[in-house]
């Protein structure tokens, strides 16, 4: 039965959303002879004016290494909470019903949603409202349940890594610690698995909060013993044990997305207010979501492509795919939102960095 597809991808861009696209593109075309529209600028391209293209074996020709996404995204356009303009005022108001109209008017049977946390959400919620939906999991953060890893996670890992084998011979050149702050609003995947990869001595993520106290005493231990430079690595999300996230700009001031950021300098100053250290700042910031893939990342995203269309030729909405061990699988949506994959603080990771003789956060 022919069957057209849309897709698009909503939220913070990451490696690897190419090949999904085009995972899609190929599978649906060349087992199915399936049509595939591609969506603009994620749920915005079907909230507001409808913005689409054809996705045709052309047009995905040459995208598998390239970063970011040909379709665009947004983390705007949540149609259950979309900003309208009344009386000269911005009002969040649930506009998924119009955004049900223009997908029937776009003809397409069903939607593939590529996002994190906040687009599945919509994709689940638009499932409820009667969309056939299949949605495809993607952050950097590696925060969703429900699947082993996200792509794009590894490519993230490996750029802060390196960039911490960088900062290592500036540091110690001139006995400095280099706080480097990275990625990781409600989980500290990055933090941890870099710092150890990248030999930090210090690591501190959203679900450990830390002591400055510790910290300090961490760092003159290292000193006492011989190694006038340390390492520390901060995930934008983590905070004091008596303190809370460094926000950047606040949900108020941000319909509603709170916007991180900072904590790097408030570490930085605990620093040098409580040890005679020079100390320097570092944020990666957006440099760990661009550019191109890692092999791992373009594998994995392909055979997400590719197992999304086989769970639309079998009719399975509002399902989601999800590698498990070994395998690509379908999951419900529904379970990936439930809540989110974070760090044990008592688990195997974090007591490996511990034994390393890496103080986290604790
Ligand atoms: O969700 C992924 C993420 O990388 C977060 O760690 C970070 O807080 C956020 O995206 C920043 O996104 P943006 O600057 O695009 O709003």
């Amino acid at each position: 039965m022919s069957k057209t597809i849309a897709i698009l991808t909503g939220g913070g861009d990451c490696p690897g959303l190419n090949a999904v696209i085009r995972g899609v593109v190929r599978s649906a075309v060349r087992l199915h002879g399936w049509r595939v529209l591609g969506i603009e600028d994620g749920f915005e391209g079907l909230v507001g004016d409808l913005r689409w293209r054809e996705l045709d074996l052309d047009a995905v020709r040459g995208i598998l290494p390239r970063g970011g996404t040909i379709l665009g995204t947004s983390n705007r356009g949540n149609p259950f909470s979309y900003p309208v303009e009344v009386n000269g005022k911005l009002e969040l108001q649930d506009v998924s019903d119009r955004l049900l109209e223009n997908f029937r008017q776009l003809g397409a049977d069903v939607l593939i949603a590529v996002g994190g946390d906040g687009t599945l959400k919509i994709a689940q919620g638009l499932f409820e409202k009667g969309l056939p939906v299949v949605g495809v999991p993607k952050t950097i953060d590696n925060d969703l349940r429900a699947t082993d890893v996200t792509f794009g996670y590894r490519t993230a890992v490996t750029i802060v890594t390196e960039a911490l084998d960088r900062l290592h011979t500036t540091a110690e050149s001139h006995h400095r610690a280099m706080v480097v702050e990275v990625m990781g609003r409600d989980a500290g995947w990055i933090a941890l698995e870099s710092g150890i990869a990248g030999s930090a001595d210090a690591i501190l993520i959203p679900e450990i909060p830390y002591s400055s106290e510790r910290l300090c005493a961490a760092i003159e231990q290292r000193r006492q013993n011989g190694s006038r430079f340390s390492i520390v690595v901060v995930a934008e999300g983590a905070f004091a044990a008596e303190g809370e996230k460094t926000l950047q700009v606040t949900a108020e001031q941000n319909l509603g997305v709170e916007r991180l950021g900072g904590v790097g300098h408030q570490v930085a100053r605990q620093i040098e207010s409580c040890l005679d250290m020079e100390t320097r700042v570092v944020t990666l910031g957006h440099l760990q979501r661009g550019g191109s893939p890692e092999p791992f990342d373009r594998i994995l995203a392909s055979r997400f492509g590719v197992k999304a269309v086989e769970l639309i030729a079998q009719q399975k909405y509002g399902q989601m795919v999800a590698l498990k061990g070994q395998q690509v699988v379908g999951v419900e949506i529904a379970q990936a939102i439930s809540r989110l994959n974070l760090v044990d603080p008592d688990g195997e990771l974090v007591k490996t960095a511990e034994s390393l003789g890496i103080m986290v956060g604790r």
